[in-house]
């Protein structure tokens, strides 16, 4: 089947296409690459950004619609859930004194590695609603998916991409061997109780380091997912020349997916309040090229999100100032609010 590459108007762009070449803003950042089967909701987001017209892989229709499918969000919902369950049985496995059982763990990694071009799907489930007691499933599965995306943007070639959702599906592993009355806590850790959860990185590293299908820099960086660049994090209070890539990326993973979190006890942080904080290191220092990265590419996806100001008016976010992400420009009927100039107007939540 003869496939050609097209420029067409973005008017005729339907949902089911494929680019054919990355597309770009104004600031360089990628606003979405090149073979990714396009939705409605990313179309209408990239026509509110002003694309006028794209590269697009022309198919025969079958072969359209087939692709859709497999990238469609309906799909996407129902292979995370099989993930889910498949990530809460490999926790309980352990948490019921049985080993990690490295066929069951490879089948998680090879799911999610082949959603690769689901960036938008992968972006929107990081936002579903968790219980407190399902919260490290769910965790553990997303990290992994954003590892795996950073890894992408940070232009890594697949085998590593590979460790790297290994790595991030793995990083919480240790916490199997925490007390359930420790980690399902609703409310504040008392000191010692903080003091075991902290110890989850050290859980995990000897439950991985003598498996021989888990190489030593996946083992490391489940052992130092809580360090920090500036050395004040834990447990060796390593500094970040001491780290590795992996580690580096599953601390950034990690950071915004459980500040993006609702959690039953806790209100989430609307993405743009976690990109302030990311951004101005409120998590002690974070890798700047993997942060960058990271900021960079992630804004662009909740472009054309709707959201609620604290007047009550609802707007659809139009442009992100990558020197101040948390405060985007608002389109409110006919009016454009920059929220980063306004002392009177911000966002309250997302819709
Ligand atoms: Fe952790
Ligand atoms: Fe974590």
């Amino acid at each position: 089947m003869a496939i050609v590459k097209k420029f067409i108007p973005i008017d005729e762009v339907k949902a089911g296409m494929k680019t054919a070449e990355v597309v770009f803003n104004n600031n360089g950042n990628v606003l979405i690459w090149e073979d990714v089967v396009l939705d409605e909701l990313t179309i209408e987001r990239l026509k509110s950004i002003g694309v006028r017209e794209m590269a697009i892989h022309i198919e025969q229709p079958q072969e359209i619609s087939r692709r859709a499918y497999v990238d469609s969000p309906e799909r996407f919902k129902l292979e995370y859930t099989l993930d889910l369950n498949k990530t809460k049985k490999m926790f309980q496995t352990i948490i019921s004194g049985g080993n990690l059982e490295i066929e069951e763990t490879d089948t998680i990694v090879e799911s999610v590695f082949q959603k690769v071009d689901s960036n938008r799907n992968i972006i929107d489930s990081i936002n579903q609603v968790r219980s407190i007691d399902e919260y490290t499933y769910y965790h553990s599965l997303n990290v992994s998916m954003l590892c795996m995306i950073i890894g992408k943007w940070l232009r890594l070639d697949s085998v590593h991409i590979k460790n790297l959702v290994k790595a991030g599906l793995l990083h919480d592993i240790g916490k199997a061997k925490v007390p359930l009355e420790i980690l399902n806590k609703p409310g504040k850790l008392t000191e010692s109780e903080f003091a075991e959860m902290k110890k989850h990185s050290e859980y995990g590293y000897l439950l991985v380091k003598n498996n021989g299908s888990i190489s030593t820099e996946i083992a490391r960086a489940i052992l130092t997912h809580h360090e920090k660049e500036d050395g004040s994090g834990y447990p060796l209070g390593l500094t970040g020349d001491k780290l590795n890539l992996y580690s580096k990326i599953i601390t950034v993973a990690d950071i915004f997916d459980a500040m993006t979190a609702n959690r039953v006890y806790k209100r989430k942080d609307t993405p743009f309040k976690v990109f302030e904080l990311m951004q101005h290191g409120s998590f002690g220092v974070l890798d700047p090229i993997v942060l960058n990265t990271f900021l960079n590419n992630v804004t662009t996806y909740y472009i054309g999100s709707q959201v609620r100001l604290n007047t009550g008016e609802i707007g659809i976010v139009v442009f992100i100032n990558s020197s101040n992400m948390s405060k985007p420009v608002v389109k409110v009927g006919e009016r454009y609010i920059d929220t980063s100039i306004s002392n009177i107007v911000r966002i309250e939540e997302f819709i």
